[in-house]
């Protein structure tokens, strides 16, 4: 496995690739590897010949009072975890890499729209600084496929956006949310949890599920997103948002627009402790 710092040697080790035909899948991380990592690894092994992933904690995407400092970094943990699964090239840039003139100074992508809403409202400047180094990454490694979890969903969606409208020749693949045995969504954050929050924790993907039955059933809605709210907040979770959106513009949908098969996505996002959590749920209306 070839672990680069310098572009320059990512990029001599991958147009040799290219040159010899191969295809190349990147999974862009930013490392604290767990299940749901290695599964887009998987992902992207079954996809391209070459797997590219990188590791890089983004500055660009906190704001001052988020966990920037904090986040956990595990290089020497990731690398095994790669090397076991026999990834090929490992990239882990530093910020004079990615931000030479420092990060304030730097061109920015910004994905109107789908960057504004939601988890975007919470994170002002979170959608940009992801765009930004996604767009970098993208220069840098010149993938034909591209994955992402669909943990960050929005995230997601916001990628998709700029590929689309910067005509970049990348393929982007989504991969289905990895959970632990009690439901809770797999996250380099879960390890924020103390161990009665980890336990209350799996609240979350139950509320989801269960405001998703609530909608089956007929419940509008308004009410179901009221609930989903009032049984988080009776179980200690501080809420973001509880909402229910169309699945590729993440618009509002109305009781009205609801028909058989209608495909919708419930998301949330909710404070439990110092620990910020986000959870989804694609699900159809019968
Ligand atoms: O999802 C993440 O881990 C990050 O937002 C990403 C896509 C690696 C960009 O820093």
């Amino acid at each position: 496995m070839d672990i680069c710092r310098q572009v320059d040697q990512l990029r001599t080790i991958v147009d040799g690739w290219r040159m010899s035909g191969e295809t190349i899948a990147f999974v862009p991380t930013m490392g604290n590897l767990h299940s749901g990592h290695l599964s887009l690894v998987e992902l992207a092994q079954q996809r391209a010949s070459r797997v590219v992933v990188s590791i890089y904690v983004n500055p660009m995407q906190f704001s001052p009072d988020e966990d920037f400092d904090s986040y956990p970094r595990t290089l020497d943990d990731d690398l095994e975890k790669l090397r076991t699964m026999d990834v090929d090239l490992v990239f882990t840039p530093d910020d004079a890499m990615i931000y030479p003139q420092g990060e304030s100074r730097s061109t920015f992508i910004e994905v109107p729209g789908l960057s504004d809403i939601i988890e975007g409202e919470f994170r002002p400047g979170f959608f940009r600084g992801v765009a930004t180094v996604v767009m970098k990454l993208f220069n840098m490694v010149q993938p034909d496929i591209a994955v992402f979890g669909e943990k960050d969903y929005q995230q997601l969606l916001v990628i998709r956006q700029m590929v689309a409208d910067l005509n970049l020749p990348i393929e982007i693949i989504g991969v289905e949310i990895k959970r632990e045995a009690d439901g809770l969504a797999m996250s380099s954050r879960n390890n924020y949890l103390d161990a009665a929050e980890r336990e209350n924790s799996r609240v979350l993907s139950e509320s989801l599920q269960q405001l998703s039955d609530n909608i089956e059933q007929g419940m509008s809605i308004e009410q179901a997103e009221s609930e989903c709210h009032s049984t988080l907040a009776s179980r200690g979770f501080i809420v973001d948002y509880v909402t229910i959106r169309e699945t590729e513009s993440l618009k509002k949908v109305s009781n009205e627009q609801l028909t058989a098969n209608t495909v919708l996505i419930a998301l949330a996002a909710a404070r439990l402790g110092k620990t910020r959590l986000i959870d989804n749920l694609k699900f159809s209306v019968r």
